[in-house]
């Protein structure tokens, strides 16, 4: 009996035959039959498969091509490999907070209104009542991950013609998660009469479809900041009434969305206080609130948190090391599910370099004395992986103090250290303080949002009048700009050492 090959798809691990097409393990449509005319097969697909296809050549673009996609139908599984199935409509493991703020209840709609957080890589959307119930959840990977893993791949995928096809490919897929939401709670989506849809500035231009051209260079000006209320029709969510209002919040610039601004929302900013705000993603959206001003920045991070650009980097899922720590003399790992390790996710790449500080295997100038270091089976650490930590690293922490700076504060005068970001839910503050990541009081002081974006998403459904709020936010928020700023730059070398 021949043996079985593991795949895994989107984390989860199956075991087909030799020769299988990959359509026969994805569920995406296949509106051709599988006969390699439509191209709407797409996935991403790592490992051992079969070559590139004259046909997958002619009908997936060169952008697609770098991305590793291939169409299911003509790819044959050959080895060990990964796809990611951007249409699988299985349930993604992704954090979502469960608790809101105080607020008062005053919902933006009668019946049922819906939420949701357009994340570069993940979507979220969560269903209530109008007693602000929450009745339904789902999750899913970005579609528009086809076209790239990052905001900027996605921008120049557009400016290359494929504007509309991102629009359609979003469209569709917040339509078939408000079709998700109301069949898991047994109400029907014509219901919904209130939704609200936060993301980063590129991601809701391409939801309304708004060209994402002066987002791509100086002097990066996004000249529609939103917090409009637009019927569904006219983003083509046909789950919904042709009026439904569907509401973007306010962005405050070009790298800095409505997601920020969502997750400020969900902070107590009060006179006096002074509150850190860092969304740690790709891109690092920072906020500072000095007690009287707000300002902002974004620092391009890259995405080694995300697990991209490193050797053995995955995202969160099945099989990720989120977890290092040091047992007597043992480096041991903790993975996701306690599957076999597959790789290393941000949160396990963190902690497994403040153990190798401890054991002082990684030296202050991130000089790693074993390189490649075996972390478990199969997995390593290389030099250039730690290289691409202090990169990321020292591009937050120099933000943030850049920001400190800015406003004449030192960390000691915070009272609040609120950290959002997908991966920061699983994050060991201690251990992020130790490689440097973030400031030292974050151990006292830190609190992990998660998903903040999408609960502050949830308070503008459910409190129309925060919507006042969140547009006074967006407004009074000063950007800082990095770019130039010699601080920054001094900081940004100074933070590369751990
Ligand atoms: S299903 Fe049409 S190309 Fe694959």
């Amino acid at each position: 009996m021949e043996t079985k090959i593991l795949v895994h798809v989107n984390g989860e691990a199956v075991y087909v035959d030799k020769g299988v097409f990959l359509s026969e393990i994805t569920l995406g449509e296949k509106p051709c039959g599988g006969n390699g005319k439509c191209g709407k097969c797409k996935v991403i697909a790592t490992g051992k498969l079969s070559p590139l296809s004259e046909t997958e050549r002619h009908l997936l673009s060169s952008d697609e091509r770098e991305n590793h996609v291939r169409l299911a139908c003509m790819t044959t599984v050959i080895g060990e490999c990964e796809i990611t199935d951007v249409y699988r409509t299985r349930d993604l493991q992704i954090a979502t907070n469960t608790a809101l703020p105080d607020f008062a209840l005053a919902p933006s709609f009668e019946r049922y209104g819906v939420a949701v957080d357009i994340g570069t890589t993940t979507l979220v959307a969560q269903l209530y009542d109008a007693t602000g119930n929450r009745l339904a959840e789902t999750a899913r990977l970005n579609p528009q991950t086809l076209w790239g893993a990052d905001v900027i791949s996605r921008i120049e995928a557009a400016i290359n013609g494929n504007d509309y096809a991102l629009s359609a490919s979003i469209r569709e897929a917040v339509d078939d998660m408000l079709l998700t939401l109301s069949n898991s709670a047994g109400i029907e989506a014509r219901l919904i009469d209130g939704v609200v849809i936060t993301g980063n500035t590129a991601m809701l231009y391409l939801l309304v479809g708004e060209s994402v051209e002066p987002l791509s260079h100086a002097p990066f000006e996004a000249k529609r900041l939103l917090h409009e209320e637009i019927p569904a029709a006219e983003l083509s969510l046909s789950a919904l009434s042709a009026h439904t209002p569907v509401y973007l919040p306010p962005c405050i610039s070009a790298f800095v969305g409505a997601d920020v601004v969502c997750g400020l929302m969900t902070l107590a900013l009060s006179p006096g206080e002074a509150v850190l705000f860092a969304d740690i993603g790709t891109n690092g959206e920072i906020a500072l609130w000095d007690g009287t001003r707000l300002t902002v920045c974004s620092t391009a991070a890259g995405p080694a948190f995300e697990g991209v650009g490193i050797s053995a980097g995955m995202r969160g899922e099945s099989g990720a090391i989120d977890k290092v720590y040091i047992e007597g003399d043992a480096l041991c790992v903790h993975t996701i599910n306690g599957e076999k390790a597959r790789g290393l996710c941000g949160s396990g790449l963190i902690d497994l370099l403040a153990c190798l500080l401890d054991r002082e295997i990684l030296d202050e100038s991130g000089f790693l004395e074993e390189s490649p270091y075996a972390v478990a089976d199969g997995i390593s650490l290389t030099q250039k992986d730690v290289r691409m930590v202090q990169l990321a690293k020292s591009a937050i922490r120099a933000g943030i103090d850049t920001l400190l700076c800015r406003s004449g504060l030192t960390e000691n005068r915070l009272t609040a250290i609120a950290i959002a970001g997908g991966f920061s839910r699983f994050m060991d503050v201690q251990n992020a303080v130790k490689i440097g990541l973030l400031p030292s009081s974050s151990a006292t002081k830190a609190t992990v949002l998660g998903n903040a974006a999408l609960n502050g998403a949830a308070l503008l459904l459910l409190n129309r009048s925060s919507r006042d709020g969140a547009r006074h936010l967006s407004r009074c928020a000063q950007m800082a700009d990095l770019s130039n700023d010699p601080t920054f730059k001094d900081l940004y070398m100074d933070y590369m050492l751990f």
